[in-house]
C-alpha cells in the first residue's frame, strides 16, 4: 500500500542552494531525507541504489526523453519510427557487445596505447584535451575503421557543439528556437552526416560493408530488411560523441587516482608488464589478465560517476518507494549517492579497488553498481568502454609514474553539469625507473 505523502523535502533546500553544490546538495538531501527526497515541489530525487534501479527499469513510469542532443535532421524522412529505432540499436549492439569488443582489442589497443606515446615526460600538462583526443581516435576507429580518418575532424566538432549546447547560459530558450549554440550544433551535425553519407553509400554499392559497427548497421536483418539510409545517418552523431565523451571524464578520474595512489599505481603497473611490448599484439585474454586494473577502472567509476545524475520524468502519478510522485514530475536518478550509501558498500568514501575482487583475484560484480546505468537505457558502450580504459590505464601506469603539480592550488576544478569531471586537471609523467 503506498504513502500518500510526498518524499521529505530538505529544509533551506532550493535550485540557488543546488546550483552552488549539486554534490554537497546530493548528499545532503540522502543524508537528512532518506532514499527519495524532493528539491523542489515537483522534483524529486532517487538516492540509493534501491529506488535509482527501480526508476531506471520502469521506463513505462518513469520515461526517458529523446535525447536533444542530436535530433534528427530536417530534411529525414520523419523521425525514425519505434521500429527502425528497435532495429537501430540491435544492429549496433551487434557491434557493441562484449564478443565483438573482444575480437577487436588488437585494433583499440595501439590507439589508447597513442595516450602515453604523446604525454611529454616531465612537463605537467592539462589531461582531458589530450586523452580526449586520444579516445576520440580510438572510438571513431572503432566504429568506422578505415573510414575513420575522414570522420574524425568532424566528430571532434560535433563534441564541440555539445560543449557549446549544455554551456550555462543566461536564457533559457525554448526548444523550438534556433539559438546560435543550436544553429552551430546543426551546422556540426550536418558537416558529421555530409562526410558520412558517401560512405555509407560507396559500402553499400560496393558490397563491402565492413567488419566495424558502421557494417553491423548496413548489413540486412531476415526481421527488419535494410535500415533506410537516414536512419542510420541519424543515429551515428551521438553514438560518434558517446564513444569518447564519457570515456575520457572516466579517464581523468583515472589518471588523477593513479597519480595520488602510488602504490596502486605500482600494482597497475606490475600487471601491465604482461602487456605484448607491440600493442597490436594485444588479445582478450591478455586484457582477461589485467584484474587488478579493471577493478581500479571499476572503483574510479563507483566513486566518481561520470554520468553522476541521469534525468526521467513521470507523465503520470505513481508510487517510488512508497512516496506517491505527481504527474508532470522530473526525476533524478543519482548513481554518486548510491554508491557513497553504506548499505552497498563498506567504507563507500574510500577508495579500495581490492573491493571488486574476491581472494583469488577474480573479478566480483558487487550489486548497486550504476555507473553505467541499467535497464532498457543502460549503456550500450560499456565492454567498449571498460576494455579502452584499462588498457589506457595499464599502458600509462606501465610506462609512467603519475603527480599533481607542486604548489598550492588544486590541480583541477570538479564540475557537475552535464557530468562528473576533473576540469582544468593538470598532471605531470615522470618515467618510470
Ligand atoms: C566510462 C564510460 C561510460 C559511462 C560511464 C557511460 C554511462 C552511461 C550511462 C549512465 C547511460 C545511461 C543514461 C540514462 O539512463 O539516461 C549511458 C547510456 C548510453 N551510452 Fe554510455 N557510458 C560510457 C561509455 C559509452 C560508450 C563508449 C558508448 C559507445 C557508443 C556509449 C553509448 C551509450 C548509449 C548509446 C547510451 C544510450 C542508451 C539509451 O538511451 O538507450 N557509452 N551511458
Amino acid at each position: 500500500m503506498g504513502r500518500t505523502n510526498e518524499p521529505p523535502r530538505l529544509p533551506g533546500g532550493s535550485f540557488a542552494a543546488w546550483s552552488r553544490d549539486r554534490l554537497a546538495m546530493a548528499r545532503l538531501g540522502a543524508e537528512e531525507c532518506g532514499d527519495v527526497w524532493q528539491l523542489e515541489p515537483g522534483v524529486y530525487v532517487a538516492a540509493a541504489a534501491g529506488p535509482c534501479e527501480a526508476v531506471l527499469r520502469r521506463a513505462q513510469d518513469f520515461p526517458k526523453a529523446a535525447s536533444p542532443l542530436f535530433p534528427p535532421l530536417k530534411w529525414s524522412s520523419g523521425a525514425p519510427t519505434a521500429e527502425e529505432r528497435g532495429y537501430a540499436h540491435a544492429a549496433r549492439m551487434r557491434g557493441m557487445r562484449a564478443q565483438a569488443v573482444a575480437a577487436r582489442i588488437g585494433q583499440i589497443a595501439p590507439r589508447t596505447a597513442r595516450f602515453a606515446d604523446q604525454w611529454p615526460p616531465g612537463q605537467d600538462v592539462e589531461v582531458l584535451p589530450l586523452v580526449r583526443h586520444a579516445l576520440a581516435e580510438t572510438g571513431v576507429s572503432y566504429l568506422f575503421s578505415e573510414d575513420a580518418p575522414t570522420l574524425l575532424p568532424y566528430a571532434s566538432r560535433l563534441f564541440l557543439a555539445r560543449e557549446v549546447l549544455v554551456r550555462p547560459s543566461r536564457w533559457t530558450w525554448p526548444r523550438w528556437i534556433p539559438s546560435p549554440a543550436r544553429r552551430f550544433r546543426t551546422r556540426q551535425q550536418v558537416a558529421f552526416t555530409d562526410a558520412l553519407r558517401p560512405v555509407v553509400r560507396r559500402r553499400r554499392s560496393s558490397g563491402r560493408l565492413g567488419e566495424d559497427m558502421l557494417g553491423q548497421m548496413l548489413r540486412p536483418s531476415p526481421h527488419y530488411g535494410l535500415l533506410p539510409e537516414e536512419a542510420v545517418l541519424d543515429t551515428l552523431p551521438g553514438i560518434t560523441v558517446a564513444t569518447f565523451e564519457t570515456p575520457s571524464r572516466a579517464a581523468g578520474w583515472i589518471l588523477l587516482h593513479l597519480a595520488r595512489h602510488p602504490q596502486a599505481a605500482g600494482r597497475v603497473a606490475a600487471e601491465a608488464a604482461s602487456l605484448p611490448p607491440d600493442p597490436a599484439a594485444t588479445t582478450n585474454v591478455h586484457l582477461g589478465g589485467l584484474r587488478y586494473t579493471q577493478a581500479l577502472v571499476s572503483e574510479v567509476l563507483r566513486l566518481y560517476p561520470p554520468s553522476w545524475l541521469l534525468t526521467r520524468c513521470a507523465p503520470r502519478q505513481t508510487q517510488l518507494a512508497g512516496y506517491t510522485i505527481g504527474a508532470g514530475s522530473t526525476v533524478l536518478v543519482c548513481p554518486y549517492t548510491a554508491h557513497r550509501d553504506v548499505r552497498e558498500y563498506s567504507e563507500p568514501d574510500q577508495f579500495r579497488p581490492e573491493r571488486w575482487l574476491d581472494d583469488s583475484g577474480a573479478p566480483t560484480r558487487s550489486g548497486g553498481f550504476l555507473s553505467f546505468g541499467t535497464g532498457p537505457h543502460g549503456c550500450e558502450g560499456t565492454a567498449l568502454a571498460m576494455a579502452m580504459l584499462t588498457l589506457l590505464t595499464a599502458q600509462t601506469a606501465r610506462r609512467y609514474h603519475l603527480s599533481e603539480p607542486p604548489g598550492p592550488g588544486p590541480s583541477h576544478q570538479v564540475t557537475t553539469l552535464e557530468g562528473l569531471a576533473p576540469v582544468g586537471l593538470r598532471l605531470r609523467a615522470t618515467l618510470r625507473g
